[in-house]
């Protein structure tokens, strides 16, 4: 029941985005491509509302954190350093019938009975073929079906008439071997890497080969270094960057939620190891309990700083719109961590197409990770690039000589180990990796180490969507006439909204009111979007503004002209989207009431 009025919601939510414009199916008119969208005028400034929050929130607001915009394509090595060519992947499967492609983790558990078939002979020429198939019979399905599809199969093979060999059954338990679909085998898993390729240059070869970014992150640590030079901070500090990323998803969907070509909004925010941050300071302040830890401090180790980024983005949600009780934070589990990483935290929105529980509360879906990801990145970088990626840290060199002998052995020994550990995982020869964590551990003492990052990396995409859900709703409000009827209302935080104000001259046949209601428009339009509309129905108009999620709507009417007596001369009627209140405010007085409320 619940299942079903959420994929009507749904249905209505993603009628709207292309009726109103907010998102349409890239390339529709040829049948469009699946997991490419386009942003429609509502939708495009939506998602432009949301990456300057965005950046505002990072870069603008803060001393600690710059900005870098670099190109999509990048030198290869970037992704060898990365692990994305050799680890990017989705393990998919193929249904041996259809060719169609799934994810093999996204295959739901069924149960039934196998029908297994060792080959087939041609009842009109004898000819044979022994490729093995089977086919999952539901409980209460017919056997003749997995006859059926079997044939099928073999008539694939290249058998006009197939005879089926072989046949025997077997009870299966919420097996993932059969395509959902059709009961048909699938191939067994392999892995298909993400990254969507290209060739740089006029030859195709394998010398010019280059990949799309999956991810904005990488180009960071890549300048890392440049960006350090140039923008003279210290740790801890941060590098900002929104852009597109793309990746060969094998089953793009949930409308815009999963798609091949997205933008992300990334942050890496560069600490010390804790093994300086206790050299300079004694020790490494502990979290003292949940909740946001307030100002950072020198003292903080990765723990806290992991803490502080994921108590701010979900603070950065909830300021645009997203109430807490619509956010889950999901803390990866032990197994679940990428091997690098020392902690990761999703942050979820529960969307009307997430799984539910047991309870039948929606479990949600991830719009955000936030993750520790150790000194990983700049490490690989260092050894795929053969370019430094340590820096010198005056306070540390400074604090080494003072600390006692027992402390700098113990800490030499920790900061050996990380990196001892590290160069092992990575398939460094022993020898090797032990000279090399030696002389990493030997470094600190004199006060260099690769940075440690906190990356909170968020999807504009899935945000715009989580935004327009949420937003979605339905009322009831009168009509020109005054009688009740359903109201589509898209509640909207007015920092996002995509039009902020709607400006309406309650007759568009009278041109003292419509020159009024034009100087209104003009008076707004340098701080903020406005939307003019004269055609219709007053009662019409505000209703598609509701639609496109407006918060404000002014209409200029005869008293703004004065004609019922000078002491309404020059005030306007100014209208609220969600409680569709209005009052009368001085024109004078819109542009500071507006601004105020729409930043
Ligand atoms: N640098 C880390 C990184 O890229 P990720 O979890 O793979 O981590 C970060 O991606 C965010 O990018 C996700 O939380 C999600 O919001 C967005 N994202 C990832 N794949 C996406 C896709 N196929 N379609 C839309 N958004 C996607």
């Amino acid at each position: 029941m619940a299942e079903a009025k959420t994929s009507e919601l749904m249905e209505k939510i993603v009628s709207l985005c292309k009726r109103r414009g907010f998102i349409f199916q890239s390339s529709e008119i040829y049948g469009g491509l699946n997991g490419f969208w386009d942003y429609g005028p509502l939708g495009a400034e939506l998602k432009r509302n949301i990456k300057d929050c965005w950046w505002r929130t990072m870069t603008r607001l803060r001393d600690d954190v710059v900005g870098l915009e670099a190109t999509i394509i990048m030198h290869p090595r970037v992704w060898e350093a990365s692990g994305h060519t050799s680890t990017f992947s989705d393990l998919m499967v193929d249904c041996l019938l259809t060719k169609k492609r799934f994810r093999a983790d996204q295959i739901e558990p069924q149960t039934g009975t196998a029908y297994f078939y060792t080959g087939a002979k041609d009842k009109t020429n004898g000819t044979a073929c022994e490729n093995a198939f089977a086919v999952l019979v539901a409980k209460g399905k017919h056997p003749d079906y997995a006859r059926k599809v079997a044939r099928q199969f073999y008539q694939l093979c290249g058998l006009a008439e197939p005879d089926l060999r072989g046949e025997r059954t077997e009870d299966a338990t919420q097996t993932t071997r059969y395509n959902p679909e059709n009961g048909a085998l699938l191939t067994e898993p392999r892995p298909f890497n993400l990254m969507l390729k290209t060739y740089v240059g006029p030859v195709e070869s394998a010398d010019n080969l280059s990949y799309l970014r999956p991810e904005t992150a990488q180009a960071i640590f890549a300048q890392f270094k440049n960006v350090l030079e140039t923008s003279r901070q210290k740790l801890p500090f941060g590098v900002a960057q929104m852009g597109k990323a793309f990746r060969n998803e094998i089953n793009p969907r949930n409308f815009t939620f999963r798609s091949r070509e997205f933008e992300q909004m990334e942050l890496e925010f560069f600490i010390r190891p804790d093994e300086a941050v206790a050299a300079i300071f004694g020790s490494v302040a502990q979290p003292s309990g949940p909740g946001h830890p307030g100002e950072p401090q020198p003292n903080w180790g990765w723990q806290l700083w992991h803490q502080y980024w994921v108590e701010e983005r979900i603070a950065f949600y909830e300021s645009i719109g997203l109430p807490r009780a619509s956010l889950v934070e999901y803390w990866q589990k032990p197994e679940e961590l990428a091997h690098y990483a020392r902690a990761t935290v999703d942050i979820l929105y529960k969307f009307p197409f997430s799984k539910r529980d047991e309870k039948g509360e929606l479990l949600g879906e991830e719009l955000e990770g936030i993750a520790a990801r150790s000194d990983f990145d700049l490490s690989q970088h260092q050894r795929f690039s053969g370019k430094q990626m340590a820096v010198f840290d005056e306070e540390l060199k400074a604090a080494w000589p003072k600390l006692q002998p027992a402390n700098q052995t113990a800490l030499r020994d920790a900061y050996f180990q990380a990196r001892h550990r590290y160069l092992l995982k990575l398939g460094e020869p022993a020898e090797k990796a032990e000279k090399q964590a030696r002389d990493d551990a030997e470094a600190l003492t004199k006060g260099y180490y690769v940075p440690h990052v906190i990356e909170p990396s968020a999807g504009v995409d899935r945000l715009a969507l989580a935004l327009i859900c949420n937003a979605y709703a339905e009322d009831q409000a009168p009509d020109d006439k005054g009688n009740l009827e359903t109201r589509v209302v898209m509640k909207f935080h007015p920092r996002i909204a995509p039009i902020k104000v709607a400006v309406f001259p309650l007759l568009k046949n009278k041109p003292e009111l419509v020159k009024k209601a034009k100087q209104v428009r003009d008076l707004l339009r340098p701080h903020m979007s406005v939307f003019y509309d004269e055609a219709g129905a007053i009662g019409r108009r505000y209703r598609r503004q509701d639609e496109a999620g407006t918060p404000f709507g002014v209409t200029i009417d005869f008293d703004t002209l004065g004609e019922k007596g000078p002491e309404l001369k020059d005030t306007v009627t100014l209208r609220e989207r969600d409680s569709m209140k209005q009052e009368r405010v001085r024109i004078d007085e819109l542009v500071p009431r507006l601004v105020d409320r729409t930043r």
